[in-house]
């Protein structure tokens, strides 16, 4: 059995629009009972009819999973793919993608400004089995190209934004600068989603989720997945996922896929409000910097206005008053939980250098200690305004 040989074509929603596409993409209303919503395959194996007689193909819940099957047709649907693998993490997405594409002797070039734990796994666990990787500023598309090392290099890798910083690459250039090297682009599209940015249809090559963040989108499960519309990557990427069996379980996937279908709807309210909070944080004293892609000071906004619909949840400031000040907001806000992660229904709050990016500490990504991150949720946008205009107050400035 082929790993690809799950994929519902749908080809009832060509032309379909996101929204549509995020609820009825990769399930039909199943055909003995008419469930509307995909079941939860709790099965480790598959009965078959005589030996090799596999029913729809399924024969082993690590090589696929109906359950499974339903998000990752959803998940390719929704980035206009072919081919979409649902994993236990996204780290455990990253890992397979770079098992799947690189070799000991290879190079890949990161973002001098990514999440933590990718640059971990390259740093500390790809390097031992002789993968080299060097940072080099997503926002210069120059920078990139001469970090690339000729016939060495075989992914560019991409966050846009970035994690915690917000930086924004180009994807069309930096896929150009990746294929004139013969080299292949990857986006991390984690923070944008797959509602606000369509990284493929710029360019590249296979897209990256830690479907924790946007894609679940209410905090009740770890996942990840890669999506491309290559045949030939995607045989690679489905014999590792098998292979090396970090797959999403189907109660996991479930959950993805029921947060998938409102994505479209709550992007559009995480932007509302991360526009109106940013606006508020632009004209506070105890602010000496506001980052957010959609103010037009940002250095990425002509590019993020280009590339993707709106700007997303995620917001960062500097303090005045330094890491000290930094970590007294953190520890004073009540509608804003202090916690890691983002891109749930509620607000997050976080000190990068102290919480998600502390493994870059002493690195070229090491964070500044007055940044503050928000994951900016789907509450009364009053009630977010109050509580970080409360905080900031007892901070002083
Ligand atoms: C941009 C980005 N990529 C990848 C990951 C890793 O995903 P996971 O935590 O699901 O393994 C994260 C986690 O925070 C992230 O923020």
């Amino acid at each position: 059995m082929s790993d690809n040989q799950h994929e519902h074509t749908d080809t009832h929603l060509d032309g379909a629009g996101f929204e549509t596409r995020a609820i009825h993409a990769g399930y039909r209303p199943d055909p003995t009972t008419g469930a509307v919503i995909p079941p939860i395959y709790a099965t480790s194996t598959y009965a078959q009819d005589g030996v090799g007689g596999l029913r729809g193909g399924y024969e082993y819940s690590r090589s696929a999973n109906p359950t499974r099957t339903a998000l990752e047709s959803t998940l390719a649907a929704l980035e206009g793919a072919a081919h979409g693998f649902a994993f236990a993490s996204g780290l455990a997405a990253e890992d397979t993608l770079i098992r799947a594409l690189c070799r000991p002797g290879d190079h890949v070039v990161l973002p001098n400004d990514a999440y933590g734990g990718t640059f971990r796994l390259f740093d500390k666990v790809a390097t031992n089995w002789g993968l080299a990787h060097s940072p080099a500023p997503v926002t210069d598309p120059d920078a990139v190209r001469a970090a690339i090392r000729p016939g060495e290099t075989k992914i560019v890798w991409l966050e846009t934004p970035t994690n915690p910083l917000l930086s924004i690459g180009d994807i069309e250039a930096l896929a150009a600068v990746a294929h004139d090297a013969g080299a292949l682009l990857v986006v991390d599209n984690t923070f944008a989603s797959s509602y606000l940015q369509q990284p493929l249809a710029l360019g590249a090559d296979v897209v990256v989720h830690s479907t924790t963040k946007y894609a679940g989108g209410h905090s009740d499960v770890v996942g990840g997945a890669l999506v491309t519309d290559d045949a030939e990557l995607a045989e690679k990427i489905g014999y590792h996922q098998n292979a090396i069996g970090g797959v999403a379980g189907p109660f996991d996937a479930w959950l993805v896929l029921r947060g998938l279908k409102t994505l479209a709807l709550r992007m559009e309210r995480h932007s509302d409000n991360a526009e109106r909070i940013a606006d508020f944080l632009s004209g506070h004293p105890s602010v000496s910097q506001v980052i957010y892609p959609g103010l037009a000071e940002h250095p990425g906004h002509a590019v993020a206005s280009r590339q993707m619909k709106r700007y997303g949840g995620m917001v960062s400031f500097r303090v005045r008053g330094g890491e000290e000040q930094a970590l007294a907001i953190c520890a004073a806000t009540s509608v804003f939980t202090l916690g890691e992660s983002l891109g749930g229904v509620e607000s997050l709050i976080e000190h990068p250098g102290r919480m998600t990016h502390a493994s870059v500490a002493g690195t070229d990504l090491e964070v500044p200690a007055d940044l503050v991150r928000l994951s900016v949720g789907i509450e009364s946008v009053e009630d977010l305004l109050a509580d970080l205009d409360r905080a900031l107050g007892v901070s002083g400035s």
